[in-house]
């Protein structure tokens, strides 16, 4: 993997936001979700053409944008044209114009937490109420409580699911899949899949909401190349329904408040990577899982790790410790020295979680592994 060794002094989020973030700036980053990895070459090229032309007027979104997703999602079993597609400018605007569309004021939506936070602040500033769902542990694996889906999911007007999931990195099968919805659909519940993290998939294959034919009218999946090609600052991202009524509403919320201005250069590197970026992905994959292994093998035994079946996140608890969040926050902070995303923002009950990312040099991994052994001195 070629690493960005130059990312400080670049306005990294990661990086140069550390100090905003932490209130210390000597801590090795290992927070938000992006990869310390150079994206490909056949990215660099295909936007060069384009910064070569130093010409920047308004584009039109010509069919190679949907056909490079229709292409990419037919990996998933994802049959769809362009009449299926929608972009917008992030899978968080996605997630919000889909609210507005398909839900009012004081409406239920459901959400199965521990989960990324702006899942609860996309819905809570709408004035739609967050119903939870704890995903819980079971034979050292993360399971939905069935039970307690259904008793909320009948009040709810929407479900709004990750898969894979941040944080957990847990990989819905097909039986999970297939109760999950068909329950929706007893309820005449519309599901939005966020799945942003389907390109990082270990040992398994990602399964989307959108290949099941039998939800086509409930479903709306949510997609983009940011994370699997490290392409977040790009601000491009997709949906995809099968609904031409919800895809009606869904646009006339997106021009409305102009949340489908996506940028050219973003344009032309979802095709490239949609196109050109297979190898590249497998190779990337390999290399994180193989980081995953590293981190399970060399962290402090005490720090309790449920494998991630996909993202290149792995959340940790620190429960053995006997600490408070804030103790731990303390420690991981002014002790360890390491820059983790803390579990409350995840979920009130993750306040002994800490999310760490792997996508990062082996060097830098095992670096991190070192210094968060600090916290048993
Ligand atoms: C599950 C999930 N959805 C959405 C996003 C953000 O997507 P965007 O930057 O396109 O809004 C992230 C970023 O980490 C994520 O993990």
């Amino acid at each position: 993997m070629k690493i960005s060794q130059e990312l400080k002094n670049t306005n990294s989020l990661k990086y140069d936001g550390i100090k905003d973030k932490f209130k210390s700036d000597d801590l090795l980053p290992m927070w938000v979700a992006d990869m310390d990895f150079k994206c490909g070459d056949f990215i660099y090229e295909d936007l060069r053409k384009m910064i070569d032309r130093n010409h920047y007027s308004y584009k039109i979104i010509d069919d190679e944008f949907y056909s490079s997703i229709c292409k990419w999602q037919s990996r998933y079993d994802v049959h769809i044209t362009k009449e299926n597609i929608l972009y917008s400018s992030g899978v968080v605007s996605s997630m919000k114009a889909c609210i507005l569309a398909c839900s009012d004021e004081n409406d239920n939506i459901l959400i199965q937490t521990p989960v990324y936070p702006p899942f609860y602040s996309s819905i809570s500033v709408l004035n739609r109420n967050v119903i939870k769902n704890p995903l819980i542990i079971e034979n050292d694996e993360w399971v939905v409580d069935f039970i307690d889906f259904e008793n909320k999911i009948k009040k709810c007007k929407m479900f709004l699911f990750c898969n894979p999931q941040n944080p957990t990195g847990k990989v819905f099968n097909k039986e999970e899949l297939e109760k999950l919805f068909s329950i929706c659909k007893k309820y005449n519940v519309i599901i939005v899949s966020d799945e942003v993290h389907s390109g990082i998939v270990y040992d398994k294959k990602h399964l989307s909401l959108a290949s099941l034919e039998n939800f086509k009218d409930i479903a709306i999946t949510l997609n983009a190349p940011s994370k699997s090609f490290n392409l977040a600052s790009f601000s491009v991202s997709y949906i995809i329904t099968k609904n031409i009524n919800m895809k009606k509403r869904i646009r006339r919320i997106l021009n409305k408040y102009d949340l489908n201005t996506v940028h050219s250069l973003g344009i032309q590197a979802t095709i490239s990577a949609y196109n050109k970026g297979d190898d590249w992905l497998k190779e990337t994959t390999t290399y994180l899982k193989e980081n995953i292994d590293f981190t399970i093998s060399n962290i402090d035994k005490k720090i309790k790790i449920i494998k991630p079946q996909g993202t290149y996140l792995i959340w940790m608890s620190f429960e053995n410790y006997n600490y408070t969040h804030k103790e731990l926050e303390d420690i991981l902070i002014n002790k360890c020295k390491v820059g983790l995303n803390s579990g409350l923002d995840f979920g009130e009950n993750s306040s002994l979680f800490f999310r760490l990312n792997v996508a990062t040099s082996r060097d830098i991994l095992e670096e991190g592994i070192n210094r968060l052994k600090m916290i048993n001195l």
